[in-house]
C-alpha cells in the first residue's frame, strides 16, 4: 500500500517524517525518493540496521536511523533535538526478514525455535517458555484475548498434555499439537496461536496505544497519522485512538483502505491490511 501512502502523506522538501516501523526500509526509501524531505526511522529489530545503512550511505543528511521501541518517540525525537514532526507512519507487524528467518520463529511454515521476540537483546520472555512454562487457563486466555482463537481452551489443554512428556522447543512441534484440534479451510490451523503469542511477547498493542498518544505532543497542524494494521485487534487500537481523539483530527478515511487485486496477487500477505489516516486540526 505504499502508494496510497505516499499520496496521503504527501511530503514536502525539508519536512520532518516519523517512519515507526523501519524494516526492510521500503517506505523510508520511496518518501525519500519523492522529495528532499528528512525522515527518523525506528526499528526495535537490530536486523534492520543493514537495511538501514543503505539508506543512510544514500541520503546522510535527511536519513536517522534509531533502534529503539517507538513507543520511546518522545525520547527518540529528544535525542535527536527534533521538537516537532509532520507525519508520523506505521506499517505494524512483522517483517519479511523477520517472517522468513527460521530462527526467529515467527514463521509457523518454517522449523525452527519458539521465540517471537522482536527485540532479542531487551526481553526475555520468549514463546518457548510461555508455551512450556504458563499454565493452563493463561495459556488458554492469551490463544482468546490476542489471537480470538476460539478453540483456545482445547489447544491449551493440548499443550499442558504434550508438554508432561517432552519440552515443546520448535515451531512445528507446536503446529503439529495444534493441527489435532483446528482444521481451518481458509486459514492455516496455526494463525491464530501464532498471532497470539507474538502480540503478547512484544506487547504489541500496548506500544500502538502509547505511541499514538505521544504523537500529538509532537505533530503540527495539518500532520498526518498513517496506519497499516493487519489484524482486528490492532484496528481496534487506532480506530478507538482516532476516535477517542475527534476534536483533535480529522479523520482522512472514513473507511479503511484495503490493498488492490494486483497488489494482493503479488504479495498475498497483503490480503488482510488495512489503512487508516488522521490529520491533525
Ligand atoms: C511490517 S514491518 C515494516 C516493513 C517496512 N514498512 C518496509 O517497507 O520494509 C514492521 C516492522 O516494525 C517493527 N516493529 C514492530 N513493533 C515495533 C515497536 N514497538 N517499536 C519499533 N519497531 C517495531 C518490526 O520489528 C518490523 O521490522
Amino acid at each position: 500500500m505504499v502508494d496510497e501512502i505516499i499520496s496521503y502523506l504527501a511530503p514536502e522538501k525539508l519536512k520532518t517524517y516519523v517512519d515507526c516501523t523501519f524494516g526492510q526500509g521500503g517506505y523510508s526509501k520511496k518518501i525519500l525518493e519523492k522529495t528532499n524531505c528528512n525522515i527518523i526511522a525506528i526499528d526495535r529489530d537490530k536486523d534492520a540496521i543493514e537495511h538501514a545503512k543503505l539508506l543512510k550511505k544514500k541520503y546522510p543528511k535527511n536519513f536517522i536511523f534509531c533502534v529503539d521501541n517507538f513507543s520511546r518517540l518522545d525520547q527518540v525525537l529528544k535525542n535527536n533535538d527534533i521538537k516537532k514532526i509532520d507525519g508520523l507512519i506505521f506499517d505494524l507487524g512483522i517483517s519479511n526478514t523477520q517472517l522468513n528467518n527460521p530462527t526467529r520463529g515467527f514463521s509457523f511454515s518454517n522449523n525452527g525455535p519458539l521465540d517471537m521476540r522482536m527485540d532479542i537483546e531487551n526481553l526475555d520472555l520468549t514463546a518457548q517458555k510461555i508455551i512450556n512454562e504458563f499454565d493452563q487457563h493463561n495459556l488458554s486466555d492469551i490463544f482468546y484475548y490476542y489471537g480470538e482463537e476460539k478453540n483456545s481452551r482445547q489447544i491449551a489443554r493440548k499443550i499442558i498434555e504434550f508438554r508432561k512428556k517432552k519440552e515443546i522447543s520448535t515451531t512445528f512441534e507446536l503446529v503439529e499439537l495444534i493441527k489435532k484440534v483446528n482444521s481451518y479451510k481458509k486459514k492455516h490451523p496455526a494463525t491464530r496461536v501464532f498471532q497470539a503469542l507474538r502480540i503478547f511477547i512484544n506487547d504489541e498493542l500496548n506500544e500502538l496505544d502509547i505511541t499514538l498518544k505521544k504523537s500529538l505532543l509532537f505533530l503540527k497542524k495539518n500532520g498526518k497519522i498513517i496506519t497499516v494494521a493487519f489484524h482486528s485487534l490492532e484496528d481496534k487500537v487506532i480506530k478507538n485512538f482516532f476516535s477517542r481523539n475527534k476534536g483533535l483530527l480529522k479523520i482522512l478515511t472514513k473507511k479503511p483502505v484495503t490493498p488492490n487485486e494486483k497488489e494482493v496477487k503479488i504479495n498475498p500477505r497483503s490480503r488482510s491490511a488495512r489503512m487508516r489516516v488522521a490529520e491533525i486540526l
